[in-house]
């Protein structure tokens, strides 16, 4: 069991449903959220829980905030990041600040005040594409946006921390994770909440690109097994549901469950680099774990497209506010 756990990012989509997982399966352990409170932070994403953590606002590439947090916890679960890869085409600086000297922040304060586990929350797109199998571990790293890069080269750092210095990580690459409080730039909660507003859904290109899709509470149960695991240092595992789909079938769950037309699918100018197929093959998770998805897609997804539309409370503010600066830029280029 750990005793206090350092949670970077967890205001954001992932980090809070992991919090929230953690405050539920392990009510013994301390937690410690770190965030910066970008614009993908929300404080609401916890808001029915706050007493039950506790929260520092700052940076991870800050080492006058990050030494202090990390001298007082056992162990580390890094999810802060810039994560959108539109948006890494836009302005790469941010992702390369957070993404990559972020990550280093935290590894330096590790090695100086030690860690007994130091999970590294990277993604299936250090791979690049998956052209004729589903990414292993032992595959090349070939990312092909700013994002993805910046990713792969804090994951690879990570990796040299523990194979130089023994730091005892160990690194996550999931696939794409759907469900509650996902800031609505990423598809799936885009789509739902344009379709509720009754606007167009923006599909890039021909829209056959695929991604391979998992409910968040799956990726978290299988960090939480490689939290609370000793061993395994320096080793990497694949996180995936094998639920492979492209843009244009996830379109159509999302019209059908809200009783709407397809006439709202709209093509739009493709994103630059636009991987085809992002898939992951996660048997060695599997064989070392014995860790199994429990969300089975289609009605995992139904219910995600259900959360947004009884829950207009939570997004309603973000799209009113920097997401529409960010909305016009984007989607009018096209
Ligand atoms: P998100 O954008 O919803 O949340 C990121 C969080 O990090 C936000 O709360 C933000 O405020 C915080 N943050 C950003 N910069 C920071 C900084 N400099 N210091 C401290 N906090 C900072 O992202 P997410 O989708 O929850 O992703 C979390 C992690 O999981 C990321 O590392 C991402 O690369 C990885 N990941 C995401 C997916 C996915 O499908 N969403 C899949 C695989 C891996
Ligand atoms: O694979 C894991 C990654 O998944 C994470 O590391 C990233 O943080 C996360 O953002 C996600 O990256 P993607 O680029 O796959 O996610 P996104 O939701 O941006 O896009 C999913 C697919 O949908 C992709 O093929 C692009 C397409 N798309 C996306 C948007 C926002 C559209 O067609 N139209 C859109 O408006």
């Amino acid at each position: 069991m750990r005793e206090r756990v350092l949670v970077t990012g967890g205001m954001g989509f992932i980090g809070s449903n992991f919090v929230r997982y953690m405050l539920r399966n392990h009510p013994e352990t301390e937690i410690i959220v770190l965030d910066k409170l970008t614009y993908a932070g929300n404080p609401a994403n916890l808001a029915d829980l706050e007493d039950m953590f506790d929260f520092v606002r700052g940076d991870v590439a800050d080492s006058s905030v990050v030494d202090p947090l990390v001298e007082r916890c056992d162990s580390i679960v890094h999810f802060a990041a810039e994560t959108h890869v539109d948006r890494s085409i836009a302005h790469a600086g941010d992702f390369v600040k957070t993404d990559i000297y972020g990550t280093f922040t935290l590894l330096e304060a590790a090695r100086k005040y030690g860690v007994d586990r130091f999970v590294h929350i990277s993604t299936d797109e250090v791979y690049g594409e998956a052209v004729d199998h589903p990414s292993l571990e032992t595959d090349e790293l070939a990312p092909k946006s700013p994002y993805a890069a910046s990713k792969a080269g804090a994951d690879r750092l990570v990796f040299s921390y523990f194979a130089t210095y023994g730091i005892p990580a160990v690194i996550s690459r999931c696939a794409n994770n759907y469900g509650p409080y996902q800031y609505p730039e990423k598809l799936i909660p885009l789509f739902v909440t344009n379709a509720l507003e009754g606007k167009k859904l923006p599909v890039y290109g021909h829209g056959r690109n695929i991604r391979d899709w998992i409910h968040v509470e799956d990726h978290c149960s299988a960090i939480d097994a490689m939290l609370q695991s000793d061993g395994y240092n320096g080793e990497t595992f694949n996180v995936s549901a094998n639920e492979e789909k492209n843009v244009l079938e996830i379109a159509d769950i999302i019209l059908k469950t809200l009783g709407l037309s397809d006439e709202l699918i709209e093509h739009v100018a493709d994103r630059p680099g636009h991987v085809m197929r992002h898939a992951v093959d996660a048997t060695k998770l599997q064989n070392t774990y014995d860790w199994k998805p429990s969300h089975d897609f289609e009605n995992s997804m139904r219910r995600t497209i259900k959360w947004y539309a009884n829950n207009p409370e939570w997004w309603r503010p973000i799209r009113s506010g920097e997401f529409r600066r960010y909305y016009e830029k984007q989607y009018t280029r096209m």
